[in-house]
This record gives structure tokens, C-alpha cells and sequence, in this order.
């Protein structure tokens, strides 16, 4: 029997019980072990829920239970849930969690003290909730190098972008439409931002290279400017708009970007549509892969954490070295990235249309019936190079990078 505490009864906590409980028997199977949760630690109480049988109010009664071998961590936020992940591991349990914030911020560490506590530190479900790609990356992925990594790592803003795409509204409308219909939080900054995808991108990468890339120095715009203009823009080059989390090798660096981007048919992701998440992988033996699925959402992420509790059964004692060192990855100053952009001036072709070729030499210009502007597409330049050339047209109104 292996014996599980659950931190955090909260959506995805009450999710994992649900999933123990639901699918005992063939947990048990593939576990090889009966797997039990003997306590749950919440603030509150759920009078009526059978949970209550076996909710704990202080974290010192599951970190002193030595029956206790695996805490799952739930609760979200950095704090108390860094001090109780790094309790449970110096007290010999293993710990699986949810939370890219922890993950994100203090991976190395974690994984650090819980490789000299022969133990384990498992996130499959910090990244794209159900979706697979954390142990993909560890282990079905390790024999390639990983030419890049290119995601819809947010549901919030998939759901968002889609719904202008196909209806034609302006972000302000979809995104009160979203909160209304609870697809949206209250407070959607870190969603709408790009910060989220930022922190997911920065633990794929890490991974992926084995060093640490902090996600403060990830370039990250959000889809706060994008307006149904652009989005008309990128109908017309049959494209749609959508926000990556991107990630690529480029020489001995790494780039990474979080940005709104004009991506076409011809790239898997293009439909990738509403709140689903979606996230391509290109090796260097094995080719593309790409991982799709449900975000966010309780049974889905819930399913993602008791993955890795079956796992955690199975290598009871057993570290399993996770590279992922404290040494920063080498990143590629962003204005040395190349990237091909779409360009939107003010004003209409008369102009412009001289002065842009003097600037850039060649653009090939996108006309979708906005007279009063005047749009184009460019050829790969670094984006220092670009910065420089719109700084001097001085009256760009919007820009969006090419997926390619
Ligand atoms: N707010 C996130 C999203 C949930 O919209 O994808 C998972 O991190």
C-alpha cells in the first residue's frame, strides 16, 4: 500500500481524490501497489464531502506521518507551498504537483533535494494541465537534441484569439464574454500578459536544455493590443492570429519568446482553436512531435498528477535524475533573433509605400481594404534590425513575428 497526502483541497486537489477513488482498480494494477490517500490538508472543512474523514489542518501532521510516502502539492502560489514541497522532500516523500509558479522558480533546487533524499520531484502537470509533455520531454524525447519547442500553452488566450478570429470581435468584448462564462479569472492579467505561457515555456526549456532559463528574462508580450483589424489582416494571408511560447536552439544559445503571432494552415498548430493547448516539439532524429489537449480543467490536470503518483509507486527509493541544473541557459540576446513580421503604418499607400522600400528593400504588401493604412510582410531580419527600421518609419501601428 503506498499512502498519499494531498496539500490543497482545492479544484485540482479534489481532483486527484476524485481519480484515486474513481479508478482504484486500475491504478492499483498499474501501480502495482494499492494506492491510498490517507489525508488531505486544507484550511477550510467540507462538511458533508467524505473528505472530511480525513482532513488535516496542520502540515506537521502529514510531513511527521512516516506512513506517508508521497505528498501531492495542490495548493498554488510560492508560499507556504515552496517551504511544505521542501519539507516533504528532506523528510524522504516524494512529491508530485501542479504548480508552475514552484516549479518555474524553484525546479532546480527541488529536484536537487530530492535526488539526495532518494526521492523525486514530479510536474507533470505545471504544463499544459493533461497534456503529456513533461515526461515526453524527460524520457520518450531523450535520445534527440530539441531543435525547438513551439506551444499554445494558454487556453485563456487560445479562447480568446479564436473567438475574434471567428466572430470578428474586438478583445475587450470576448474577454467580459469569458469571465462571464467563467472561461476567464476575474483578474485575467496573467493570462491576457503572456505570463503564464512565460513560465511554461521557461520550465519546457529548461528541461529540454538541461539548464536554468528564468522566465524574467523570456521576451513576453501579451494579446492586450491585437484588435480585429489585425486580425482581418492575417484572414486575408490566410493565417490566424494565435500566442506561442517559443523556444529554439541557434548555435551554441537558445532563443525563447512568448508573442501573438500570424501562424498558417500549413503549421499543426494553426488548429489548435478555443481553449485547448497544443505543443510542438521538433527533434533532432525523431522530427516533429506534437502533444494536444486539454490545458487547464479539473479531471484533466488532476489525470496528469496521479500519472506521476503511479510513477512515483513504481520507483519507490529510486531517484530518477531529472536534468534540469541550476547553471543558466545561454540565452540569445533578443535582438539577435530572426524573425519575418508583418508591419501595419499609418497611412495609406501613397505615403508609404517609397519609404518603405527605401527602409526595408523588399516587403510585399497586404492590402485588406483599410485605405487609411498601409500593411506588408517582410523577409527574416533579427529583430534588432527590425526595431531599428520601424523606429524610423516612426508610424507603425501594430507588428506581429511569422510563425514559420
Ligand atoms: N489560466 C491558465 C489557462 C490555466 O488559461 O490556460 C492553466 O495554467
Amino acid at each position: 500500500m503506498i499512502n498519499v497526502s494531498v496539500l490543497g483541497y482545492g479544484t485540482v486537489g479534489s481532483g486527484v481524490v476524485e481519480i484515486i477513488r474513481e479508478n482504484a482498480e486500475l491504478i492499483t494494477k498499474r501501480a502495482g501497489e494499492e494506492i491510498r490517500v490517507k489525508s488531505v490538508l486544507d484550511l477550510r472543512d467540507f462538511e458533508g464531502d467524505p473528505v472530511q474523514e480525513i482532513l488535516v489542518h496542520d502540515f506537521n501532521e502529514i510531513v511527521n506521518d512516516d506512513e506517508v510516502q508521497i505528498v501531492v502539492e495542490t495548493m498554488g502560489g510560492l508560499h507556504p507551498a515552496y517551504e511544505f514541497v521542501k519539507a516533504s522532500l528532506e523528510s524522504g516523500k516524494s512529491v508530485c504537483t501542479s504548480n508552475k509558479a514552484l516549479v518555474a522558480d524553484f525546479g532546480p533546487e527541488l529536484l536537487e533535494i530530492a535526488e539526495k533524499n532518494h526521492v523525486n520531484f514530479l510536474f507533470e502537470a505545471s504544463v499544459g494541465g493533461g497534456i503529456p509533455i513533461i515526461r515526453p520531454l524527460k524520457i520518450s524525447l531523450a535520445p534527440d537534441e530539441i531543435l525547438e519547442i513551439s506551444g499554445i500553452l494558454n487556453g485563456t488566450t487560445n479562447y480568446i484569439l479564436t473567438e475574434m478570429t471567428n466572430n470578428g470581435s474586438a478583445f475587450d468584448d470576448v474577454l467580459k464574454d469569458a469571465q462571464a462564462k467563467g472561461y476567464a479569472e476575474a483578474d485575467p492579467t496573467a493570462d491576457v500578459e503572456g505570463h503564464d505561457a512565460c513560465r511554461k515555456i521557461a520550465i519546457l526549456t529548461s528541461l529540454a536544455y538541461g539548464k536554468q532559463l528564468d522566465f524574467g528574462d523570456i521576451y513576453t508580450e501579451g494579446i492586450t493590443k491585437v484588435t480585429d483589424r489585425d486580425v482581418a489582416y492575417a484572414k486575408k494571408l490566410s493565417a490566424k492570429i494565435k500566442i506561442f511560447g517559443t523556444s529554439k536552439k541557434a548555435g551554441d544559445k537558445v532563443s525563447a519568446m512568448v508573442a501573438p503571432v500570424f501562424v498558417y494552415p500549413e503549421n499543426p498548430l494553426y488548429n489548435v482553436d478555443g481553449v485547448f493547448n497544443a505543443i510542438l516539439v521538433k527533434g533532432n532524429m525523431v522530427g516533429d512531435v506534437m502533444f494536444y489537449g486539454q490545458g487547464a480543467g479539473k479531471l484533466a490536470t488532476a489525470s496528469a498528477v496521479v500519472s506521476d503518483v503511479i510513477e512515483e509507486a513504481k520507483h519507490v527509493d529510486v531517484n530518477m535524475k531529472t536534468l534540469w541544473s541550476h547553471e543558466k541557459l545561454d540565452l540569445l540576446p533578443n535582438d539577435e533573433v530572426k524573425n519575418m513580421f508583418f508591419v501595419r503604418l499609418r497611412g495609406g499607400r501613397a505615403e508609404n509605400e517609397a519609404k518603405v522600400k527605401e527602409v526595408f528593400g523588399k516587403a510585399d504588401e497586404v492590402d485588406a481594404g483599410f485605405s487609411d493604412e498601409y500593411a506588408f510582410v517582410l523577409p527574416e531580419m533579427t529583430e534588432g534590425e527590425f526595431s531599428k527600421a520601424a523606429e524610423k518609419l516612426g508610424n507603425v501601428i501594430n507588428r506581429f513575428r511569422i510563425a514559420l
